[in-house]
């Protein structure tokens, strides 16, 4: 880890371009497709007064998006939309994300933190695995057109996994409704927040 990121509000005009191509980016990740310009807008207008940005040497590198949802009965830590610029990845800056996130909850007594990952970003599920969530199936958005997670078995350096990711060969995608034709489904995923 050579540097440790800042956070700040987002200013959503400031920073039109990084969060466009940001979106762009993520939604072909996430749905397979990229949203167009207007979806793009309205997800940039959602973020306005609520987002975080993650900031290097003065310079915006990430994106953090946080709030808090009641899920089971109970108030939880939720991540809309995680981001770090692609030159940045693979260096630890990420996982300063989820920290950050993980004091937002503790700030605010939450035990849990949740998310959703597309189906088809499974480089997104090794990177939460890495950070401490498991999977929840409860947030599941699956339907008949869901991409069925598939993981490799076999680690970078040629070793065997000792995943405890839940995605079980026969894992049932059913189907669910206020699902689009063509939406390859989301998968839920939580941590647990050490409140110490
Ligand atoms: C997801 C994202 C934030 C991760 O950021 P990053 O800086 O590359 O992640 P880090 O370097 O901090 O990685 C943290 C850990 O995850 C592991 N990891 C990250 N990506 C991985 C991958 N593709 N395969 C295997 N392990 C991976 C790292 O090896 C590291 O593990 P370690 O602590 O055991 O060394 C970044 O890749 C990103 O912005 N992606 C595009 C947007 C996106 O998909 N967002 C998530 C939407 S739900």
């Amino acid at each position: 880890m050579d540097h440790m990121l800042t956070f700040a509000p987002l200013d959503v005009d400031e920073h039109r371009d990084f969060l466009f191509a940001a979106h762009r980016e993520t939604s072909r990740l996430t749905f397979g497709t990229e949203f167009t310009d207007e979806q793009i807008e309205r997800e940039i207008e959602k973020e306005r007064g609520v987002s975080t940005g993650a900031f290097l040497d003065g310079k915006i590198v990430g994106i953090c998006d946080l709030e808090t949802r009641e899920i089971g009965g109970a108030e939880a830590g939720w991540v809309h939309f995680f981001y770090l610029t692609p030159e940045l990845r693979g260096r630890g800056f990420g996982a300063q994300l989820v920290r950050y996130a993980g004091e937002y909850c503790r700030k605010n007594g939450l035990d849990k933190l949740y998310l959703r990952v597309g189906a088809p970003n499974t480089d997104a599920y090794w990177f939460y695995e890495r950070c401490g969530f498991v999977r929840a199936p409860e947030l599941d958005r699956v339907g008949a057109d869901s991409v069925k997670p598939r993981r490799p078995i076999v680690e970078e350096d040629g070793s065997h996994t000792s995943s405890s990711l839940l995605f079980s060969a026969d894992q049932s995608v059913g189907p669910m409704s206020g699902m689009r034709t063509g939406d390859a489904g989301e998968y839920g995923f939580v941590k647990s927040i050490n409140q110490e």
